[in-house]
């Protein structure tokens, strides 16, 4: 039997199509059991930032592997503490406390936790088109894509409430930016008194939502939401999931806007691709959060040597090459190229992010700005034929490559790009069958609204 129908047949997971199976990855580039090179336009699941194999990951992988690599979670570790020591240090001063955990999504879990515990509160409120994991309580607070929480009522959190209406200005009911930003502002506050029980404990938001469509707040936006959390005595939760280390162009995404959180949740880039993420928040809030709602909080693989080790070396890294000002300025050339682009192709309705994760949102026409996922899916199969993995979600195709790429290769990612989309645009219409993803695809129906 060959791979994939031994895939299909052995593992219980939704794949894209065309099915390929990867079998090495080099720096930007992923090779297939058939030999055929592809740029990694996704960094993996965004986790990649120095992309594959890197020799001194490799190194630290191995040398760690034959000193020890887990651990039981009672007891630390001289490559947890100088890991959370590391990101203490990027971080504002008063946001040193970690607590450990394997996922984004438990990332989230424990900060809902620490919010409970230190206020006392009952509801989280996230943002409509907010992303937070798929565990039921960060399911709960998740809101793309329906068909993913479906049947799952009874299992998901009571105390939630997905009433903060998002800086979606693209596609806001008013085209200025600034009215929309007082709107949205103004009937959040009226959705928080009016859906909730008023004993607010978090407010929760990724500073940049990016499944939701790459909605990219303003100052003003971001900060309006930090005097609602301290209008009900709540903390402000920031999701950093997408965006740490550095792919905004700054290290953490929420310094974009001068606004400052009580606790923020790290996941995929800061973890290089092992199973380290965590919640870091004041020394105030861990102290009076401890001892209640099951904090500090541990699991089975919680803070282990290997993962700490090789997330401690991929930070050391970001910082001595300086891979976040290269973010920025390799974001500089990948927006011009893809504005560029978007003169030439009418379906690219706009192109959205900060640094060096973009967006294209796919549309039938730049007037109407109906979203189009199924030529956002067909650009996603002709792109493979390019040499190029992506991600394409809805009529979103996200563009977050590994940030040690060079300008030259962003330049020829860019290229490739474009002849996909002329591709696309001369092929016949792919059907896409989302059925099976558990993710954020569009759902029939839901789709012109997507
Ligand atoms: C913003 C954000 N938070 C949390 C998560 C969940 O992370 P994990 O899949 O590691 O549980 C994701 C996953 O895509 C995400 O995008």
């Amino acid at each position: 039997m060959d791979l994939i129908a031994r895939d299909s047949a052995a593992i219980m997971g939704w794949r894209y199509e065309p099915r390929i199976i990867f079998s090495r990855g080099i720096g930007t580039k992923l090779i297939d059991v058939d030999g055929n090179e592809y740029y990694d336009v996704s960094s993996g699941m965004m986790c990649l930032v120095l992309g594959h194999a890197h020799p001194e990951l490799t190194e630290t992988i191995k040398s760690q592997a034959e000193r020890i690599a887990h651990q039981s979670s009672w007891y630390s570790n001289p490559w947890a503490i100088e890991f959370a020591e590391l990101v203490a240090s990027t971080l504002p001063d008063n946001l040193k406390m970690m607590n450990y955990a394997v996922t984004g999504s438990e990332a989230n879990e424990i900060a809902m936790r620490l919010a409970l515990g230190a206020t006392g509160g009952f509801d989280i409120c996230s943002v409509v088109r907010g992303l937070h994991g798929g565990s039921l309580a960060a399911e709960a607070v998740t809101s793309v894509g329906g068909a993913r929480k479906r049947g799952l009522g009874p299992l998901t959190m009571p105390a939630v409430s997905n009433c903060i209406i998002p800086p979606f200005y693209y596609r806001a009911p008013v085209r200025d930016q600034d009215e929309w930003d007082t709107i949205s502002l103004k009937l959040t506050e009226e959705m928080i008194e009016y859906t909730t029980s008023q004993e607010v404990a978090a407010i929760l938001v990724e500073p940049m939502m990016v499944a939701g469509g790459m909605i990219v707040p303003s100052k003003r936006w971001l900060q309006g939401l930090r005097d609602i959390a301290d209008h009900w005595g709540a903390l402000l939760i920031f999701d950093e999931a997408q965006l740490a280390p550095g792919r905004t162009g700054k290290m953490w995404g929420f310094e974009h806007y001068d606004v400052t959180p009580d606790v923020v949740t790290f996941a995929k880039g800061m973890s290089a691709g092992f199973a380290v993420c965590g919640a870091v928040t004041t020394l105030e809030i861990a102290e009076r959060a401890s001892g209640t709602k099951g904090l500090p909080w541990a699991g089975t693989y919680s803070s282990d040597p290997l993962a700490c080790a090789v997330a401690l070396k991929q930070l050391q890294i970001v910082l001595r090459d300086k891979l976040v000002a290269r973010a920025a300025s390799l974001g500089e050339v990948l927006e011009s190229g893809l504005e560029d682009m978007k003169n030439r192709h009418e379906c690219i309705g706009d192109v959205r992010g900060k640094g060096f994760y973009r967006m294209l949102d796919i549309v039938t026409d730049p007037e109407s700005r109906d979203p189009d996922p199924e030529m956002a899916e067909r650009i996603r199969i002709c792109a493979l034929a390019e040499g190029l993995v992506m991600i394409a979600v809805k009529n979103y195709i996200r563009i977050s490559p590994p940030s040690i790429m060079t300008k030259d290769e962003v330049k020829d990612v860019v290229d490739r790009l474009d002849k996909a989309i002329t591709r696309a645009k001369e092929s016949p219409p792919t059907r896409t069958d989302f059925s099976s993803s558990s993710s954020l695809a569009a759902d029939s129906g839901a789709s012109k609204n997507a």
